[in-house]
C-alpha cells in the first residue's frame, strides 16, 4: 500500500520536532553534541609519606605463609605483587623503590610522583575504599575479610601489626583539599616527623 507523500512528510516533520523537543539536535543523522568530562580533580588522598615509612616496608617484608610451616612468603615478591613477574592483579609493586627525602627540596610533588614509590603508593592507594577497612581489598585479600586471595591467608587477624598499620593509614586521609604530600598527617607519626617518627597505629 502507496503511503501519501504528504503523510511521509509529517510524519518526518513530528519526528524532527519531538527531537528537538528532548534536547537533540535537529538533524537526527548527525553526530551528538560535543560530551564534556569534567577533571576528576577533588576525591581525597591518603599520606604519602606514612605510606613510604610505614606501609611499603609491610610489602618487603617475609611475612610467614599461614598453615605453611617455615615459610615465609614477600608481598612485593615475584610471582606475587612484583610489578613485572607477579600475578596479583592490579596491585603491583617495585620492590626496589628508594624511599624519597621528603626535606630534600629538590623532591618537589612532580619530582615524587615520578618516583617508583609514587608507583607503589598510587597502586596501593588504588586498593583502597578512604576511610572504610572493610571496603578496601588492601586489607581484605590478606585477611581473607569475606573475600579469596591468591596469595592466601597473610594476616592471622586485624590485631596482626601489620594490618593495624594498613588500618590507621586507610583511616587517615589528609584534610580535604590537601594533596598527598600535605604535612597536616605529620602527627601520624611519633615525634611528628616522617624521616625520624614513629608509625602510630591509634
Ligand atoms: C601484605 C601482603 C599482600 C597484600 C597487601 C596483598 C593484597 C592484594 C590485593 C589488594 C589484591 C587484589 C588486587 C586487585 O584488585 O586486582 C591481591 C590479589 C592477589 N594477590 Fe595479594 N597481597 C599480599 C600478598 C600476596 C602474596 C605473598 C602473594 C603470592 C604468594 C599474593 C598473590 C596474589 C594474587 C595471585 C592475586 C590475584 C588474585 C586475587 O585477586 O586474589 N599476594 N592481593
Amino acid at each position: 500500500m502507496n503511503t501519501p507523500r504528504i503523510l511521509k512528510v509529517l510524519a518526518a516533520a513530528t519526528t524532527t520536532l519531538a527531537l528537538a523537543g528532548c534536547g537533540g539536535s535537529t538533524d537526527v543523522l548527525g553526530n551528538p553534541p560535543t560530551v564534556s568530562n569534567a577533571a576528576v580533580v577533588t576525591g581525597q588522598s591518603l599520606s604519602f609519606a606514612y605510606f613510604q615509612r610505614c606501609i611499603n616496608p609491610i610489602f618487603l617484608a617475609q611475612l610467614p605463609v599461614q598453615g605453611g610451616g617455615a615459610a615465609t612468603n614477600t608481598c612485593a615478591g615475584s610471582g606475587c605483587h612484583e610489578t613485572k613477574t607477579g600475578t596479583g592483579g592490579a596491585l603491583r609493586l617495585f620492590p626496589a623503590a628508594a624511599t624519597v627525602d621528603l626535606s630534600d627540596p629538590a623532591n618537589t610533588p612532580a619530582v615524587i610522583r615520578a618516583s617508583d614509590m609514587y608507583k607503589n603508593f598510587y597502586s596501593a592507594q588504588a586498593a583502597v575504599v578512604i576511610g572504610s577497612t572493610t571496603q578496601s581489598r588492601l586489607l581484605a585479600k590478606p585477611l581473607l575479610l569475606g573475600v579469596l586471595h591468591g596469595g592466601g591467608l597473610i594476616f592471622l587477624s586485624e590485631n596482626d601489626p601489620n594490618a593495624k598499620l594498613i588500618q590507621y593509614w586507610i583511616s587517615r586521609p589528609v584534610p580535604q583539599g590537601q594533596d598527598e604530600f600535605s604535612t597536616a598527617n605529620y602527627s601520624m607519626f611519633t615525634p611528628a616527623d616522617p624521616k625520624t617518627g614513629a608509625c602510630n597505629t591509634q
